[in-house]
């Protein structure tokens, strides 16, 4: 199994990285672009955690390093990268966040996706994908959506990012499909009412309903 995780120089990411090295050969660690040598970083907490010499030597075989930015699109990752990145992962630990409350709130919110918005459409069967994959798109190009996953992938900023994997299933049953709608609005705020009635506004393939 290909295991990467996020905040891995912070406090929750290097106890994750010490007990995962115990799981796994090895893993890629997606550190802050720009924030110093990741590896360095790691290789310290191990040292002074009491972590025997042999295994903080072996750490640059076992540890892949990539730099990364939670703020932007696609991780910052330029060109095809995230994408190859995607595709070579089982599975993501995500502990990276911004826990600096006297940061200002966009700066907040950008490092974390703070709810998720569901429609259903019911009625709506696997044979209208396309329809499904144009109505996706468009609610993606909504104020405050950062991205959408449905049956037919992953879509953000008006165009599909990433294909459908194994548990895309999950949106497609018997009697329609679901969307799950990632926001940086805050759900109980004017702009978390103001999402939702831009999403009612987008025109959809059959009467959608949702939370
Ligand atoms: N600590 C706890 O007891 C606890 C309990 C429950 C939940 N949590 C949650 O777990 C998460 C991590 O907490 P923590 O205590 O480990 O915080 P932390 O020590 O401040 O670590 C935050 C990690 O996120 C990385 N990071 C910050 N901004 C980033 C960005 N824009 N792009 C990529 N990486 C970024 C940091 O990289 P740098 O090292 O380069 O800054 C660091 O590795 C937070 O969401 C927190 O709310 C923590």
């Amino acid at each position: 199994m290909r295991v990467a995780l996020t905040g891995a120089t912070g406090f929750l990411g290097l106890r994750l990285v010490r007990q995962l090295l115990r799981q796994h050969d090895s893993l890629t660690v997606l550190v802050r672009a720009g924030s110093g040598c990741g590896l360095r970083r790691i290789a310290r907490f191990m040292k002074l955690s009491g972590t025997p010499a042999s295994l903080i030597a072996d750490l640059p075989r076992r540890l892949r390093v990539v730099e990364i930015d939670l703020c932007q699109p696609e991780l910052g990752l330029s060109g095809g990268a995230f994408r190859r990145l995607a595709d070579e992962l089982d599975v993501i630990w995500h502990c990276a966040g911004n826990i600096n409350l006297d940061d200002d709130l966009g700066c907040l919110r950008r490092t974390r996706a703070t709810a998720m918005v569901s429609i259903v459409l019911p009625g709506l069967t696997g044979t209208r994908s396309e329809s499904l994959a144009d109505y996706a798109r468009q609610v993606s190009l909504t104020s405050h959506v950062r991205r959408v996953d449905t049956a037919t992938g992953s879509y953000a900023g008006g165009r599909r990012f990433a294909p459908p994997v194994p548990s895309s299933a999950r949106f497609s049953g018997a009697h329609g499909q679901w969307l799950s709608v990632v926001t940086d609005a805050e759900p109980f705020s004017v702009e978390g009412g103001e999402l939702v009635h831009a999403l009612r506004a987008v025109r959809a393939p059959v009467p959608a309903g949702g939370r």
